[in-house]
């Protein structure tokens, strides 16, 4: 194995800071690193066979996102190693690594190693904080040794791919969250600088002379509300203040990294 390419699908960027630490802490010359975040993103989607993938998604119920499958499903592998990891909110990823196992092996790729990780909940505040400020220092140190399992494994003479991941089939069915409970702005704390837009994964808002946004685009990935420099944006309906009190209350136990190698 020669060289290294990083995929990931990260809004608020936890996933993206995981895949990185992971991928320093390998010795193989980083060749590409694909933020496919945005819809739509094109990228070289042939995988070369000398070049070890690791591939980052968040789980969104227990799942893959459906925006980011879109992107993944093009990728072409002839049997070229992938590392597979996904990011959760420290409520649970049910079936979502098993999932990214079937989308990858359908690419072509060899799953060698897989982890589950936590990052901040998307949907986290200072009042109902939920994994906040994740990955910490002490999940950081777990990529790096997550970097050196897989290092170690890629030894290996006969490489096993035979992992058991956890999940179960049939998957956990999509949950939607009514497109009319989509953050807001508070126009009084918004200078229109269009941040929001700019990060939104599938151009849901719109900056005129206020801030529009489509409910039926938005995937509640709560983006435009972690970026906003002036805390503008804001999730503040009684769906989601249920939803942010069950996660407070239920998910606030620390959950830690595992690995499947
Ligand atoms: C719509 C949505 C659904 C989510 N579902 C789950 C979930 O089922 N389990 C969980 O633990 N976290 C869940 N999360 C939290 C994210 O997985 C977590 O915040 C992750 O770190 C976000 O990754 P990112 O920073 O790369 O965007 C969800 C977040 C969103 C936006």
């Amino acid at each position: 194995m020669k060289t290294l390419r990083l995929i990931y699908f990260s809004p608020t960027g936890t996933t993206q800071k995981i895949i990185r630490e992971i991928g320093k802490n390998i010795g193989l010359e980083l060749i590409s690193e694909n933020n496919i975040t945005k819809s739509n993103t094109e990228i070289d989607s042939k995988i070369d066979d000398n070049c070890l993938t690791i591939i980052g998604m968040p789980v969104y119920g227990g799942r893959i996102p459906l925006t980011a499958i879109e992107t993944l499903q093009k990728l072409k592998s002839n049997q070229s190693p992938v590392v597979i990891v996904a990011t959760y909110g420290n409520r649970d990823y049910d079936d979502a690594l098993l999932e990214l196992n079937e989308i990858t092996t359908n690419c072509g790729f060899k799953t060698i190693a897989g982890a589950a990780f936590i990052g901040e909940h998307s949907f986290s505040s200072d009042e109902k904080p939920i994994a906040k400020n994740r990955p910490d220092k002490e999940d950081l140190v777990k990529c790096k040794n997550f970097a050196q399992m897989i290092t170690a494994k890629l030894n290996e003479t006969d490489i096993n791919s035979d992992l058991d991941i956890s999940g179960n089939y049939p998957y956990k069915k999509r949950g939607q969250i009514p497109g009319e409970f989509h953050p807001t702005t508070d126009i009084d704390k918004c200078d229109l600088c269009g941040i929001c837009a700019e990060k939104c994964p599938t151009n849901a808002i719109t900056i005129t002379d206020t801030v529009t946004t489509n409910g039926d685009l938005c995937t509640f990935c709560c983006a435009c509300v972690k970026y906003c420099p002036h805390e503008a944006r804001i999730v503040d309906n009684p769906t989601m203040n249920a939803i942010k009190e069950k996660l407070f209350v239920n998910c606030s136990e620390r959950k830690e990294p595992e690995f499947f190698v």
